[in-house]
This record gives structure tokens, C-alpha cells and sequence, in this order.
């Protein structure tokens, strides 16, 4: 039920390199990030369906060609702040896409699962209507432990089931991939992390290893 993706287009390998490169300075970070949303979503457009059209050209020439049958129910749900430049890329792509965003705090007070999880209390959550023909699109460009997607999918799927749910981030860990498969499996639903790579693991501070740092910051300012 949950597929795992890994676009290998040497253009968004190489905007991730970019990106991984401590040199590089914010305004550079966040233009990066979002040519790398734009790259992801001209790839996760392979899993659109097409239909065949017909149009007239200036010549008055009638000509079969394609369009994608349902860019009009596309959903893209920005996990703050760090989603953002991603979503900025990707809604160049799918561009008549409803928007909805959600904030997340992980609580520390907790402390550290054994796995190097924390648990994460959603603070905030706007989103739009989402019906049972959408693809929603969840931009996450750290998918670290999974414990951000796995509460964003919980809240989704408890109000309605969508067609499918795209999981689209920068980087993955086994560990999040391993964590948001029960959700996925819970709530039956058609689901595909799509990220331009799988990193070995998470550090004691909950970063991904290699990794990039933190996306927010980095793209933001601390
Ligand atoms: N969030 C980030 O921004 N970076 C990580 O490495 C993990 C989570």
C-alpha cells in the first residue's frame, strides 16, 4: 500500500548536492530547495494519468495530443515552515493546486524514543475541503522519524480518504519510511514517499545523517 520513491534525475541529484553543502548560504539554500520541489513534481507527473485531446492549432489544423486528467485535484498540504520553498517549486508544477498548511512542534519534554523518535503535537492546521477524487500532496523536505507525516495523515484520513496521498520530501530514513507504513496501512489508503534520497539514519538531536541540517533554519535564518 505505501510505495517508496527515489528520483535518481541527475538534475535533482544534483540540486540536493547543493543543497547538502554547508557552504552555501540562505538565500542560495532556499532558491536550491525550491528548484528541487519543481524538479520533484516534473517527475511525480509520471504518475499521472493522461488523456487524449484534441485541439485546433493557429493553422486551423486539428491535432490529437495529451493532457494530465486530474491536475484540477491536487492538494498540497506545506508542513511549515520548513515546506515551504518545496511548495514553492511544486505548485509551479501543479499549478491549479488547493493549498493547505499545518505546524508542528516536536515535545521534547518527553524525550527520545529508543528509535531516536520524539513525539509531535500539531499546533496549527488549515486545510482546505478534500475530497475522495484528490491527490493530496504532503511536503515535508526532512522525513527524519516520520512522526510529523504520520500525525498529518491521521489527521486527514480521520475526515475523509482521498484518492491517494503523496508524501513528497528531500531527504528519507528507513526509520520514517518503517514509521508512517502502519498509518498508511491503517487508514487503506493508496500512498507513495517520493524524496530524492534515503539516508542510512537519525543522530541523538533527531537530525538525518548525512543529511543537510535544518531545513528551516537554513532555508530561513535561526
Ligand atoms: N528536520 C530537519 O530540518 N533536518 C533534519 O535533519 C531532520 C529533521
Amino acid at each position: 500500500m505505501l510505495k517508496v520513491k527515489v528520483l535518481d534525475h541527475p538534475y535533482i541529484q544534483v540540486v540536493l548536492t547543493t543543497l547538502r553543502d554547508r557552504s552555501i548560504k540562505q538565500i542560495e539554500f532556499r532558491k536550491a530547495m525550491v528548484r528541487l520541489g519543481r524538479a520533484m513534481g516534473f517527475e511525480i507527473t509520471r504518475d499521472f494519468e493522461l488523456e487524449e485531446v484534441e485541439v485546433e492549432t493557429p493553422l486551423g489544423v486539428k491535432t490529437r495530443g495529451v493532457r494530465f486528467k486530474d491536475m484540477d485535484r491536487v492538494v498540497i498540504v506545506t508542513v511549515l515552515r520548513a515546506g515551504m520553498p518545496m511548495t514553492e517549486g511544486l505548485i509551479k508544477i501543479f499549478y491549479n493546486a488547493r493549498q493547505g498548511v499545518v505546524s508542528a512542534r516536536r515535545v521534547e519534554e518527553k524525550g527520545m524514543y529508543p528509535d531516536k523518535s520524539f513525539d509531535v503535537e500539531i499546533t496549527y492546521v488549515r486545510l482546505p475541503t478534500i475530497t475522495r477524487d484528490d491527490t493530496v500532496l504532503i511536503v515535508d523536505p526532512m522525513l527524519a522519524t516520520g512522526s510529523t507525516i504520520r500525525e498529518i495523515l491521521k489527521i486527514i484520513l480521520s475526515r475523509r480518504k482521498p484518492r491517494r496521498v503523496l508524501i513528497v520530501g528531500a531527504i528519507a530514513t528507513p526509520l520514517a519510511i518503517e514509521r508512517i507504513r502502519p498509518i498508511v496501512e491503517a487508514y487503506n489508503v493508496e500512498a507513495t514517499i517520493y524524496t530524492a534520497s534515503i539516508d542510512p539514519e537519525v543522530n541523538e538531536k533527531g537530525y538525518i545523517v548525512p543529511g543537510l541540517g535544518d531545513a528551516g533554519d537554513r532555508a530561513f535564518g535561526e
